[in-house]
C-alpha cells in the first residue's frame, strides 16, 4: 500500500516537473498549475483520498504529499521568473537589419524664432519686454495716441469692433506704449512684441491677423539719433549682417511727431537684388519721436521727458529672412512649411 503512494507522489512529482519546465507562455503555466494544485487538481484530489485513511497512515502519507505540494510551488514559481525575464524570441539577440521608421521631431514657429532674437537682442541692451491685451479699448489703441474719433488715420486702422461697446482688437501694438507709460515712472525703454489684427482682405503680403514688434524709449533730452541707432543695432543684430544702414523719410503716425517710416539697407545686396527691387533700400516700419500730447494723456511731463517709438511687422522680417514670399503661410499649420524651421536653431 505504502509503495503505491511513494509511486503515486513520484509520478505526479516527474510528470509534473517535466510540464513546468516546457511551459513557454504565462497562459500555459498556469493551466498546468491549475491542472496540479487547482481545487479540481490532482494533489487535491490525494488530499481527499488520505482522509480514508487512518490516523496513522495519514501521519505518514500526508507529510510526503505535502513536501511535493510545496516543491511543485516553487518549480511554478522559477519558470513564471523565467518565462518573464526570457527574450521574446531568445534566437534574436540584436537585429542589426531592423527597420525602425525614422522619428519626426518637431521645430519652432518662425514666429518663435524671431521673437526670441529681437527680444535677446533688446535685453542685452537693457530693455524690458511687456506684453499688452489683444482685446483692447477704444482709448488705448486710438484716443490716448492722439487718434480722437473722426481722426482720419482711424480709417487706415480697419478696425475689428467687438460687441461690447468701445472694445476692439488691436490694430497695432502702440496700444502698449500707453500701457506702459500710464502704469510705470520714466525712464522707460520696453519692447513689445504681439498679434495685431486689421479688418481687411488676404493677399499675399497681407493677413488680417499679424504680429507687430513696438519699441518705446523715454529719458531726458532723447534725440533721432538715439531712434537711428538703437533700430541701426537691432536690424544688425537680426540680419545678421553688420554693415546695414538705416534711412529715415518723413511720414505721419498722429502719436509721433516728427513721423518718420524707416528702412534699411539691402541686407542681401550691395548694387540692387530681387528682394530690394533694385532700389537697394526696403522700408520696414514706422517710428518717430513721443507726441508731447501723449506723453501729457500718460501723466509724463513733456517739459522733462521726452522719448522715441518705433513699430514694424515681424512677418516682413521673418519673410525676408527666410525668403517666405506668402505672408498667409504664417498660420496655415502646414506640416511641410513649418518643417522647414525645425532645424533652425532656437533665436536663429
Ligand atoms: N503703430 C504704427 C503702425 O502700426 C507704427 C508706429 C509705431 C509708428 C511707433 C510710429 C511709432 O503702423
Amino acid at each position: 500500500m505504502m509503495d503505491e503512494w511513494h509511486k503515486q507522489i513520484e509520478n505526479i512529482s516527474s510528470t509534473a516537473q517535466k510540464k513546468i519546465a516546457h511551459a513557454n507562455t504565462q497562459e500555459e503555466l498556469a493551466s498546468i498549475y491549475t491542472e496540479l494544485l487547482g481545487k479540481k487538481g490532482v494533489i487535491s484530489t490525494l488530499s481527499r483520498a488520505l482522509r480514508t485513511y487512518s490516523e496513522e497512515e495519514r501521519r505518514i502519507r500526508g507529510p510526503l504529499l505535502q513536501s511535493l505540494r510545496v516543491t511543485i510551488e516553487s518549480w511554478y514559481q522559477d519558470r513564471l521568473t523565467a518565462i518573464n525575464i526570457r527574450p521574446i524570441n531568445k534566437d534574436i539577440v540584436c537585429d542589426i537589419t531592423a527597420y525602425i521608421a525614422p522619428t519626426t521631431y518637431g521645430g519652432l514657429h518662425p514666429y518663435t524664432h524671431i521673437i526670441t532674437h529681437i527680444e535677446d537682442i533688446f535685453v542685452s541692451l537693457g530693455w524690458s519686454i511687456v506684453e499688452g491685451p489683444e482685446v483692447e479699448d477704444e482709448f488705448h489703441n486710438f484716443d490716448a495716441l492722439n487718434i480722437p474719433p473722426h481722426h482720419p488715420a482711424r480709417e487706415q486702422h480697419d478696425t475689428f469692433w467687438l460687441p461690447t461697446p468701445h472694445t476692439l482688437l488691436r490694430t497695432h501694438t502702440s496700444s502698449v506704449q500707453v500701457r506702459t507709460m500710464m502704469n510705470r515712472q520714466p525712464p522707460l525703454a520696453i519692447c513689445a512684441p504681439g498679434r495685431t489684427f486689421r479688418h481687411e482682405a488676404t493677399d499675399a503680403t497681407h493677413d488680417f491677423v499679424f504680429m507687430q514688434c513696438e519699441g518705446l524709449f523715454i529719458d531726458r533730452n532723447v534725440s533721432l539719433a538715439h531712434l537711428v541707432g538703437t533700430i541701426q543695432i537691432c536690424m544688425q543684430q537680426l540680419f545678421r549682417n553688420y554693415t546695414i544702414q538705416v534711412r529715415l523719410q518723413p511720414d505721419y503716425f498722429p502719436f509721433v511727431e516728427p513721423g518718420l517710416q524707416f528702412s534699411v539697407s539691402c541686407p542681401f545686396c550691395s548694387s540692387g537684388c530681387s528682394v530690394c527691387k533694385k532700389s537697394q533700400w526696403i522700408e520696414i516700419g514706422g517710428a518717430g519721436l513721443v507726441h508731447p500730447h501723449v506723453l501729457r494723456t500718460c501723466s509724463i511731463d513733456p517739459d522733462i521727458w521726452n522719448g522715441f517709438a518705433f513699430g514694424f511687422g515681424i512677418e516682413r522680417i521673418a519673410m525676408l529672412l527666410y525668403h517666405i514670399n506668402d505672408v498667409r503661410l504664417f498660420k496655415t499649420g502646414k506640416k511641410a512649411f513649418l518643417q522647414q524651421f525645425a532645424h533652425v536653431p532656437q533665436g536663429k
